[in-house]
């Protein structure tokens, strides 16, 4: 049974609002979630670089706090999604950093149609950048 498209999108945007109603009750903090998760390990809970993984990387984390600092007093958006993304860096192969692109690619394609995956891969990439600004010393 094909089922009708308008009906489709309403399902979407309110089991988007539900789950949107839900965040704002229990005060879910993607972005922060996400970082402790996957990226506390080497840059460690504050974001300067006291992960408990640091000692077995090539070479040292950057302290993710000073990023707007270093650029200056801007947050440098692009940049840190393109790092995460894994489309800039330390070039292939050679970088310590993990290609989160690729790896949220492969979690979205198990989780969801293929179709939406490139949607939610930005949507969490968008979400750690936006914790990383709000991580700035100021
Ligand atoms: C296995 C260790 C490791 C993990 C896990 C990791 N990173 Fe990194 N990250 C690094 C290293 C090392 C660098 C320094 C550049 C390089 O060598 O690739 C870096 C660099 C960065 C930069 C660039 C900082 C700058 O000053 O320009 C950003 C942004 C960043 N990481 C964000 C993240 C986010 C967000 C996550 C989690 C989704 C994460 N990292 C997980 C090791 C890691």
């Amino acid at each position: 049974m094909k089922m009708n498209a308008w009906a489709a999108v309403l399902l979407w945007v309110s089991g988007s609002l539900m789950v949107m109603g839900a965040s704002a009750q229990t005060r879910v903090d993607f972005g922060k979630r996400q970082y402790d998760a996957n990226c506390a390990v080497c840059h460690g809970p504050t974001g300067k670089g006291d992960g408990i993984y640091v000692d077995l990387l090539k070479r040292p984390t950057s302290d993710l706090t000073t990023m707007a600092r270093r650029n200056g007093g801007v947050f440098p958006v692009a940049w840190a999604f393109e790092v995460i993304d894994g489309t800039a860096g330390s070039g292939h192969g050679t970088r310590d950093m993990p290609i989160w692109g690729d790896e949220f690619r492969v979690q979205a394609e198990a989780a969801v149609e293929a179709n939406y995956s490139a949607f939610y891969v930005r949507g969490r990439i968008l979400a750690l950048v936006e914790y990383l600004n709000r991580l700035q010393a100021r």
